[in-house]
């Protein structure tokens, strides 16, 4: 099977004001040169109406960072995957470490969200990924199999789930694993996307995340079986999130 179409992501997190609509104007602008490669930004929830009104008819495509189980409902402060998508998203990261440690989050309720996503015709974006300890204790591969055999929503296609690969201490650290790492971690997620969905299994985006920047773009998004990143900090400036999106050409 071919490879995958190659996908580059923006998590801004908790960042972003109405007066970032200018930065995404100019990643929408940058984008039009990019014709390799799927580009999603997922903003703050606030930000999500405006910015799908910046984005209508570009290829660039929206993302939210989290939803709740349920379609609706007496849960203050949630947003669910159904409104995300309402307000103009075409996506939503579940599991990602800062809720998995934050909000507790286990990978029962990652999958529950992945689930929501699916019903409400949003494509998950799954993160997993083991921490400084875990790596120094070498269990990172037993932890993110177990991670990922607990996030995943059976019956999930290539069109409707993404992993997200994130080492713990990588993110916003500027550190990252070895090449050599990456690529045996990248092809273990593949391994077990094929056991559980065969041939759609292959061709599942598996992004790399945690501390991609312009300089070390190339290298990490060249390694086997990464098929795109999933940018943080760099995703913040338009001309950071548009080299590293560059690198397919
Ligand atoms: P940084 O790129 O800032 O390390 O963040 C990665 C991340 O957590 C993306 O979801």
């Amino acid at each position: 099977m071919a490879r995958p179409r190659p996908f580059v992501a923006g998590n801004w997190k908790m960042n972003g004001l109405r007066s970032s609509a200018a930065e995404m104007i100019r990643i929408v602008q940058g984008a039009r040169a990019l014709t390799a490669v799927d580009l999603m930004i997922c903003p703050p929830a606030t930000l999500l109406g405006l910015f799908a009104s910046i984005v209508e008819g570009s290829p660039v495509r929206l993302g939210a960072q989290d939803c709740h189980t349920q379609s609706n409902g007496a849960f203050t402060g949630d947003i669910s995957a159904e409104m995300l998508k309402d307000a103009g998203a075409s996506a939503v990261i579940v599991g990602h470490s800062e809720r998995r440690t934050y909000h507790k989050e286990t990978d029962a309720d990652v999958r529950a969200k992945g689930l929501a996503a699916r019903r409400a015709g949003l494509c998950a974006i799954v993160c997993v990924g083991e921490t400084r300890t875990e790596r120094e204790n070498g269990r990172a591969l037993a932890v993110v199999r177990t991670q990922l055999e607990g996030s995943i929503p059976d019956g999930a296609t290539a069109d409707n789930l993404v992993v997200a690969y994130e080492p713990v201490w990588a993110i916003g650290s500027g550190l990252t694993p070895t090449p050599a790492d990456v690529a045996e971690m990248h092809g273990s997620i593949r391994q077990l996307l094929r056991s559980q969905f065969a041939e759609e299994g292959a061709g599942m985006r598996i992004l790399y995340g945690g501390s991609v920047k312009p300089s070390n773009a190339k290298e990490l998004l060249g390694i086997a079986d990464v098929d795109g990143a999933l940018v943080g900090g760099a995703s913040l400036k338009a001309d950071e999130f548009l080299a590293i999106a560059g690198v397919y050409r």
